[in-house]
């Protein structure tokens, strides 16, 4: 850990500052973004803890209620809040139609990694009082978001939850999202992107990918955002291990936190949840690859592409061992866990979700093998993003073969995750 770095990391934080809210990077990420915002919260903990839960509240004040679009998406935590105008990202506040909101967001939501951060920073909090306050104003916040998921993303209740949109596993262009999104019309109407005026376009998704991603937007739209027609319609559900897996975890640390603030009944309610998650993701195993993979809601089949999305297994708490699929993709990198195996015929080493290595990812899946008694691969992880850090600093992602930072650069969450997991816990 070097206290020069450290520093680093706090100015990145105050340079992404907008006042109540942290912009992942200037330009390309000009709004919050939700499960960033999560992770930023981590980093200011250690070094401002008012604004660290100010981070979280602010994210939470543009969640959706029943005024807004109707009881049924009451709940929706955007993945993007737009707390003010920018003109340097595509698609800003008026693509989403989402005009009638208070404060605007998209129509998708993200991984829901609140009440686990929310978790790790009442741990870590100097002003217990002051957390405790927090946590107490957050709870049945977080509570409606969890309902949310459970209740519109799998109305079926089986116990895994589906996603409409890539953008909403917040791995965007997945090799996994290959063949169901090969399934979505593109849209024939003109849009400008704006992300390759910041990031050279070897990073970044391409055209086809866009052209369905702003058709399932503009069909949230169509439908009026009701959850009902949503999951009826959607041409893109996909049981993403990596929301289940982010999910289950979550429900979980909502169940210590509300048998913390002595609320019996949500415990309860989550525990139940969890319950019939656990039974449910065996259904996601991968015999070939050992560890859980996706799956196309839409033609029933596994999505044949191992991700670090299904290394979260431990994170989740899951009974399923992916100790040796985690040793596997430690053997392919010497920077933690690459996002795309590097012999998949879709590896892409710059390409966003297609090969590069994402530090938060690392902490989450090294802390959840720590707690299954992994600590061995915990401090290899742990010791190669340390490494990383030191050799190439705050960049949005890594090339899992060289190190080299890539995407935009100083990175709100890759900055939150040094000071949370490298600089806190060697102090
Ligand atoms: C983007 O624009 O690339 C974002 O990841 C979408 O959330």
């Amino acid at each position: 850990m070097s206290h020069a770095l450290a520093e680093r990391a706090r100015q990145v934080l105050r340079a992404n500052d907008r006042g109540g809210y942290t912009i992942p990077t200037a330009g390309l990420y000009p709004f919050q973004w939700n499960w960033d915002a999560s992770v930023c919260a981590l980093g200011w903990m250690t070094f401002d803890e008012p604004r660290a839960w100010q981070e979280i509240e602010t994210l939470f004040s543009g969640m959706w209620t029943e005024q807004d679009y109707g009881g049924g998406s009451a709940g929706l935590l955007g993945h993007i809040t737009f707390h003010q105008d920018a003109d340097s990202y595509f698609p800003g506040p008026d693509e989403w139609g989402t005009q009638a909101l208070r404060l605007r967001t998209s129509s998708i939501s993200q991984p829901p990694l609140h009440a686990t951060m929310v978790r790790w920073m009442l741990e870590r909090a100097q002003d217990q009082g002051a957390a405790e306050a927090a946590v107490r104003r957050l709870l049945p916040r977080l509570a409606a978001h969890h309902r949310w998921w459970y209740r519109t993303r799998d109305p079926e209740g089986s116990g895994l939850v589906r996603v409409l949109h890539p953008w909403e596993t917040g791995m965007d262009n997945s090799p996994a999202w290959d063949a169901p999104l090969a399934a979505v019309p593109a849209t024939s109407r003109a849009y400008r992107r704006r992300d390759l005026d910041h990031v050279d376009a070897s990073m970044r998704p391409p055209k086809a990918f866009y052209d369905r991603v702003v058709y399932l937007m503009d069909a949230n739209r169509e439908a009026g955002f009701d959850p009902v027609r949503m999951a009826r319609e959607g041409r893109f559900q996909v049981n993403d291990v990596g929301i289940v897996c982010i999910l289950q975890r979550a429900s979980r640390d909502l169940v210590e936190l509300a048998l913390r603030l002595g609320d019996e009944a949500l415990a309860g309610e989550m525990a139940a949840q969890v319950a019939r998650t656990q039974g449910a993701v065996r259904a996601l195993w991968s015999q070939r690859w050992q560890q859980p993979v996706s799956r196309d809601l839409l033609t029933g089949a596994l999505l044949d592409e191992p991700t670090s999305a299904g290394l979260l297994a431990a994170y989740a708490g899951f009974d399923l061992d992916i100790a040796p699929a985690v040793r596997n993709a430690l053997a392919q990198t010497l920077h933690g866990v690459a996002s795309t195996r590097l012999a998949s015929a879709a590896y892409d080493a710059p390409r966003y979700w297609r090969g590069p290595v994402w530090q938060h990812m690392n902490l989450l899946i090294a802390r959840g093998l720590a707690e299954c008694g992994h600590t061995d691969l915990h401090d290899r992880i742990r010791a190669s993003s340390a490494q990383l850090f030191e050799q190439s600093g705050f960049h949005e992602y890594f090339h899992p073969e060289t190190g080299s930072g890539l995407g935009g650069k100083d990175f709100s969450w890759t900055a939150a995750t040094y000071l949370h997991w490298i600089a806190a816990e060697a102090a």
